[in-house]
């Protein structure tokens, strides 16, 4: 005999799983996305899934919204694992009403952010809206600021990571913004506070969806987004990796993967990297690989600010996170962009325990008007900042050059870094050779007859007397000067030596970061 009651629930169940109906499926699938169940399947460990929610339906009338119900109202919320590791979800169901957020769609997902809260877990957010439920009005307003408040409350405690898979707009951007990590897929992600139509109207820019607001151009131009995936797919399985990178939360311990990869190893190139001429570039990206474990590197904001690298690796098994100056970008200098890039990122690993390690050749702040207007004093000092305010434990390699402030800034030992090594390739000085003798020697130089060959010889004078890592050595500046072969043993000696390490800063409210 049939149970009707069970057979009401698979009813219920069956409508539930139908989102918006065949064809408005249909038409997600011809626009090159997938569905909200679609993705949670393709994120989440095969049946590890839970629902919570499923049933929920908004509460209103106007506009004939009573005749229109969907159980679960737009978003798929639950909790699951990826990869073993718990973790709370929200998937925008594009199919019902545009995904958009009503007052009971914003509760189901505020209720996962508490959960994750409460548990310690990560918060994964599929955003696929149409923005505010337009029907509902400020009821959907408030929903919205319900989300920033818990995104905010969560911020540092648990990792936040956002996947936009299509239109994300208006106020609606600043959840994922307020998140750690932003995912955007190129040709079908959209981010913008105002669209292609009203900037049209308020600045007669004419501006297609993508140019505006597109994942190339969040990921290379405005830095909103750190990742730009070429397909939906490919996103789910970056969000995958990079949480194989994080801890569950921020007194948790960092991810400890089994590596075949010797700790011992040295690499005999990385000798030759840094060409004899100061002023020629390599790549950093070669360093970083031939250290980490089996050369993986998953690098962060990629495409913004390349004059400084940001990414996680492993070393000896264990995340680290890491900084470089990129001197075949801009010579490595640090500006605007760059500095806040690497901010962020440190303020990051430092919420959440990953070790950081810094590979420094950098010649100093960038000069200009334009960098000056723009507030580079104010942006340079959040790198500065974020080092400064860090306590885990920070190693920093100087490949090469560690000019003036950048020298400072850039995870220097009168900052707190705890283990700091220099390659004897290092150049540790208030300035690159030939800024420095046309000011101390520039009346010398003038008077000399030939004052090309004045100021060659002074340059070669100053380049004996302070290119080098050893005055800063002679300071205790700099902990050891270390063969460059041997720099993935030293960093994994160091690392574990640092293991135990208890950092601390005054006891706050919280500090003044210079935004
Ligand atoms: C209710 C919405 C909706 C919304 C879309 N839909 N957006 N319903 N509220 N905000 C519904 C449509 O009526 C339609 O229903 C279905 O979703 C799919 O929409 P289409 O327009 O057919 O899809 P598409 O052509 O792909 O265009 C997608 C879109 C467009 C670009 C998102 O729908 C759009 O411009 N929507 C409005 C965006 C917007 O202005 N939102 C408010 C922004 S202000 P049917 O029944 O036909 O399937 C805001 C403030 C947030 O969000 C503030 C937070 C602080």
């Amino acid at each position: 005999m049939k149970n009707k009651r069970i057979e009401g629930l698979l009813a219920l169940r069956k409508e539930a799983l139908l989102g918006g109906g065949a064809k408005r499926v249909e038409d997600q699938h011809k626009k090159g996305k997938l569905t909200a169940r679609e993705r949670i399947d393709l994120l989440m460990d095969e049946g590890s899934f839970e629902e919570i929610g499923m049933f929920v339906q908004h509460r209103s009338a106007d506009f004939g919204l009573d005749k229109q119900k969907f159980p679960g109202d737009g978003v798929i919320t639950g909790r699951g694992t990826i990869s073993g590791r718990p973790v709370v979800v929200f998937s925008q169901d594009f199919t019902v009403f545009g995904g958009s957020l009503s007052e009971a769609h914003a509760e189901k997902i505020c209720r996962i952010m508490e959960l994750a809260l409460k548990l310690g877990v990560p918060i994964i957010g599929l955003n696929d809206s149409g923005g505010a439920r337009i029907q509902e009005g400020v009821v959907s307003l408030g929903g919205y600021a319900e989300i920033f408040l818990r995104n905010t409350l969560a911020s540092g405690v648990v990792p936040q990571i956002s996947a936009v898979l299509g239109p994300c707009a208006g106020g609606a951007v600043y959840s994922p913004a307020i998140t750690d990590f932003v995912f955007m897929v190129k040709g079908t992600s959209h981010m913008f506070v105002t669209g292609p139509n009203v900037v049209k109207t308020v600045t007669h820019e004419d501006v297609s969806f993508e140019d505006l607001g597109g994942a190339l151009a969040h990921a290379s131009k405005s830095g909103v987004a750190h990742f730009a995936m070429e397909n939906e797919v490919e996103c789910l399985e970056g969000i995958k990796k990079l949480l194989s990178y994080v801890p569950q939360n921020n007194i948790d311990d960092v991810p400890l993967v089994s590596t075949d990869d010797d700790v011992k190893r040295e690499e005999i190139d990385l000798d030759d990297i840094v060409p004899e001429n100061p002023n020629k570039p390599y790549d950093i990206k070669t360093v970083i690989r031939k250290v980490v474990d089996n050369g993986d590197f998953l690098e962060v904001h990629e495409l913004y600010a390349q004059n400084l690298i940001v990414g996680f690796g492993r070393l000896g098994g264990r995340s680290v996170g890491i900084v470089a100056n990129q001197p075949s970008v801009l010579a490595g200098v640090l500006d605007i962009e760059s500095s806040l890039k690497g901010a962020r990122f440190v303020r990051f690993c430092d919420a959440f325990n990953i070790p950081l390690i810094v590979f420094e050749d950098v010649p100093g702040f960038l000069p200009g008007t334009d960098q000056e207007w723009r507030g580079i004093i104010k942006h340079g000092a959040k790198l500065l900042y974020a080092f400064c305010e860090a306590t885990v434990p920070r190693i920093t390699v100087i490949t090469r050059k560690a000019y003036g402030g950048a020298y400072d800034v850039m995870n220097s030992k009168h900052i707190r870094g705890d283990v700091n090594y220099a390659w004897p390739s290092a150049e540790i000085a208030v300035m690159g050779p030939k800024g420095a003798v046309e000011i101390i020697f520039r009346k010398e130089i003038e008077k000399s007859g030939d004052k090309e060959k004045a100021l060659e010889e002074k340059v070669g004078e100053y380049r004996e007397k302070f290119a080098n890592p050893y005055i800063a050595a002679e300071r205790g500046y700099i902990d050891e000067v270390i063969i460059p072969h041997e720099t993935r043993p030293k960093l994994i000696r160091a690392l574990s030596f640092l293991e135990n390490k208890v950092g601390a800063n005054p006891k706050k409210k919280h500090g003044n970061i210079p935004l």
